[in-house]
């Protein structure tokens, strides 16, 4: 489809892409905040930061602070009708308004080739599941052995990202919209579907327990910390995004319904992986301190064991990567979308030629980071492998400056006025030090 043909504002003489109505833009958007962030962040801090409290910290910061912060990107995009960069120059051509425009634009172009090498190895686990690997998936080197094989990390994040510059060729309606309405959906039913099967695995219920119920014990100022990060992070905020699909949506979209509804759409499928992974680890390993707190590596290397040591291991372990897959698809889909509407708006290109120009990109940066465990593993940024660095640098440092640049400049009601006038900088900041003292070694995160 051509997308000239999609209504929207005219601008710069070109028709804006545009969805094609509420389910579509609410789908899409909570396809682009249910992510990876969902399925393997959420547990993985939830165990370790304290469980129930973590939930409850992370709960009261989503419905208050993220909430103003989702509507006004929202807000700034519909209204502009531009992706980061023009959005922000709308508000003024100083170079506050630039830098901010600008850091909002690149984050997402920075994440999506490390995020494309972790959707790699989430097909590539959906494979070798599908092939019934399931014993070989548990033993304690699988892991680190693929990332560490260039060639196989390789290949299998070029897979993962073909299928997302496909869908981007494909456009705004046409692709990341009938996308997002098969596959959310889908998801949700497959969420709900593993959960089940891992509360009621013997031993389980201590896990639901620990997970839900708020226990002050467990509380410390790194809950807080880690519970603001992730919101961040699940919401797609400061990533250019929601500017972007922001400024896909007509005025009849009714911004606040819709934010709410995503929120609730995020924090279930978050909430249910919770119920699908703390669970099951309960069931394994009895709540062991050490196996609930092994962070990043929670999906790859304990979930594995944990199905291998169940009955329906490999149907478990199909349902499970498959959610992921969907979830980490979707997530992509958005964060290369907001470069291709850059690129779109900025360099005035049309839509193919921003979407190469984001493949080629996704391909550089992503293929260093899947080559930093293996023939790239002797080079190291401020101590980190090439992904890690991403991540940091995107979600620790440019995320939270982004946020500090932007925070001040459209006012709402009065919550929302408190919230970014006062209470955002303070926060973010809080998450800016204490990623960087984290990363020195200062303070364990
Ligand atoms: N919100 C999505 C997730 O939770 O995975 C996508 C995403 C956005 C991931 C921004 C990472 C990120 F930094």
């Amino acid at each position: 489809m051509k997308e000239g043909k999609d209504t929207g504002s005219l601008h710069s003489g070109k028709l804006r892409s545009s969805f094609s109505g509420k389910v579509g833009y609410v789908l899409a958007v909570a396809g682009s905040a249910v992510g990876l962030g969902n399925i393997w962040r959420f547990p993985y801090l939830a165990a370790k930061y304290g469980g129930g409290i973590f939930l409850l910290v992370y709960l009261i910061l989503m419905l208050t602070f993220g909430y103003a912060l989702i509507i006004s990107e929202t807000a700034i995009g519909r209204m502009t009708k531009r992706s980061p960069v023009g959005a922000f120059g709308a508000f003024g051509k100083s170079f506050p308004f630039r830098f901010g425009g600008w850091v909002n634009a690149v984050i997402p172009m920075l994440i999506v080739p490390y995020y494309s090498v972790i959707g790699g190895w989430v097909v590539k686990y959906l494979f070798e599941y599908l092939r019934g690997s399931t014993e070989a998936l548990a033993e304690d080197d699988y892991f680190s052995g693929f990332i560490s094989n260039g060639v196989s990390a390789e290949i299998w994040f070029l897979l993962f990202s073909l299928m997302v510059v496909a869908v981007l060729f494909a456009g705004v309606k046409q692709g990341v919209e009938r996308v997002s309405k098969v596959m959310m959906p889908l998801l949700v039913i497959l969420a709900v579907f593993v959960a089940g099967y891992s509360m009621t695995r013997p031993g389980a219920w201590e896990g639901v327990k620990y997970f839900l119920i708020p226990n002050l014990d467990n509380f410390s100022w790194m809950t807080v910390v880690a519970a603001m990060g992730q919101m961040f992070y699940s919401l797609s905020i400061a990533m250019g995004i929601l500017y972007t699909y922001g400024s896909y949506i007509k005025k009849d979209v009714d911004i606040e319904k819709s934010t709410g509804q995503v929120e609730i759409f995020d924090t279930a499928i978050a909430m249910l992986a919770g119920l699908m992974i703390i669970p099951a680890v309960f069931a394994f390993s009895g709540g062991d301190p050490d196996t609930l707190k092994a962070g990043p590596s929670l999906m790859f290397i304990t979930i594995p064991k944990v199905f291998a040591s169940m009955g329906f291991g490999t149907g478990a372990g199909i349902m499970f990567f498959l959610l992921v897959l969907l979830a980490a698809l979707t997530s992509a889909i958005s964060l290369a979308e907001s470069g291709v509407s850059t690129f779109e708006d900025q360099l005035g290109w049309n839509r193919h030629k921003a979407t190469l120009l984001m493949g080629a990109i996704i391909v550089l940066f992503g293929s260093a980071s899947a080559l930093g465990f293996g023939v790239l593993d002797f080079v190291s940024v401020l101590g980190m492998t090439i992904l890690d660095f991403f991540d940091f640098l995107t979600n620790s440092l440019m995320m939270p400056i982004a946020e500090i640049e932007q925070s001040s400049d459209f006012k709402r009601k009065k919550m929302y006025c408190f919230f970014m006038k006062f209470l955002a900088p303070v926060c973010i900041v809080i998450i800016l030090l204490s990623s960087i003292a984290s990363v020195f070694g200062w303070i364990s995160m």
